[in-house]
């Protein structure tokens, strides 16, 4: 009988899934890592319009449509100051797929990948796919991943380090003196950094900047996605852009992996990209609401928990016993250590949800607080 290759046995389903699955029907879903908005109608106008066309029939290119790679190069020149060739771009199946084609391209059997503990729980699995070691690191009191302590971990088998600013479960953004200091530490040691930017639209206090800005080498490969920028989960479509020699080589994984990106979707991200923004931003003012209605209340619980600046995810120090009581009583909320060991003590909670929901999730987590006190 032929046995499961050993790389799939290394890795299991998330945590996050397992929470899901055990939760009943009615639950309040504090658990979910996608807006709770629609996508823009004039993303969903533009799909439907391809479609009805009989443009999105067929395979596209496999970088994508010269249409989205150019709105993708506009975006970089106009969100971020980056002069992006549109030919160094892949449209990816979501941000999941770039992710995963960057390290084909680069992680050998055995390499090390920085990856920040608590993180988004693909970089270990995906890291173990592609043969490598993660290597996880800690996280600051402010839940920001330290230049300091990526430096430190970086040995001669080090091959990769991600950076995750807005942050998943953390929400915590790095400031611009961090990201140079990434950019540094990826041309110094000659190290590839991959910055996973999916929340770069959602960020209330500071600003979203890239390693990529400030890399002197092409040792950085930049991930982004619609799908929480414009509420287009489902849609899966993503990017990564990089290097054109970096690009040829993740062109290879994904050309054999994926083909394309979904046709219909490329479409709607085109258009997602390139037309009015107003729907990004009346999405981000009412996840501050949110955020600071939640933050407030687990303060007023005496949780520990810094005030996310972006993302719509906050991170708690939890007493013990304290998301198992939560869940009991019908709201899902993740424990920390689903995103890694140094995440253990700690819970997300999504506020990508009701207001509604959000109040009565309070009154149960006050219930949970008290019980485990
Ligand atoms: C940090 C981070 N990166 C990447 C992804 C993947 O995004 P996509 O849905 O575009 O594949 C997610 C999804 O939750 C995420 O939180």
């Amino acid at each position: 009988m032929t046995d499961f290759s050993e790389r799939v046995e290394s890795i299991s389903i998330s945590g996050i899934r397992k929470v899901f699955e055990s939760a009943s029907a009615d639950a309040i879903n504090l658990g979910i890592g996608q807006p709770d908005f629609p996508t823009p109608t004039n993303a969903r106008q533009a799909a439907v319009d391809a479609v009805e066309s009989g443009r999105a029939d067929a395979y596209t290119g496999n970088k994508g449509i010269p249409e989205l790679r150019e709105a993708i190069a506009a975006k970089h020149a106009r969100d971020n100051d980056l002069d992006v060739d549109p030919d160094d771009v892949i449209a990816t199946a979501g941000g999941s797929e770039a992710l995963h084609i960057a390290m084909e391209a680069h992680v050998d059997e055995g390499d090390e990948v920085i990856i920040p503990d608590p993180g988004f729980v693909a970089y270990q699995n995906l890291t173990y796919l592609a043969g490598g070691e993660p290597v996880p690191v800690g996280l600051r009191d402010d839940l920001t991943l330290d230049p300091a302590d990526v430096e430190a971990a970086i040995t001669d088998d080090t091959a990769v380090f991600i950076v995750n600013s807005p942050g998943n479960p953390t929400g915590a953004v790095n400031p611009e003196a961090d990201m140079r200091e990434f950019a540094r530490i990826a041309d110094e040691h000659d190290v590839l950094c991959i910055t996973d930017e999916v929340y770069e639209r959602i960020v209330y206090e500071g600003e979203h900047r890239s390693p990529m800005e400030f890399a002197e080498t092409d040792n950085v490969v930049l991930v982004n996605a619609c799908s929480k920028a414009y509420s287009m989960t489902g849609w899966r479509l993503g990017w990564v852009t990089g290097s054109t020699r970096r690009i040829e080589r993740m062109l290879r994984v994904h050309q054999y992996v994926q083909a394309c990106a979904s046709a219909p979707a490329q479409y709607a991200a085109a258009e997602a990209l390139s037309g009015p923004q107003e729907p990004v931003g009346e999405m981000v003012e009412q996840f501050e609401a949110r955020r600071d209605v939640l933050v407030d209340a687990l303060r007023d619980m005496g949780l520990d928990v810094p005030s996310p600046q972006g993302a719509f995810y906050v991170m708690p120090e939890v007493p013990e016993g304290w998301v198992d009581e939560v869940l009991s009583r019908d709201v899902v909320v993740v424990p920390g250590d689903a995103f890694g060991a140094q995440g253990e003590g700690y819970a997300r909670i999504s506020y990508a949800a009701s207001m509604d929901d959000i109040e009565a999730a309070i009154d149960v987590m006050r219930e949970a607080t008290a019980a485990v006190r």
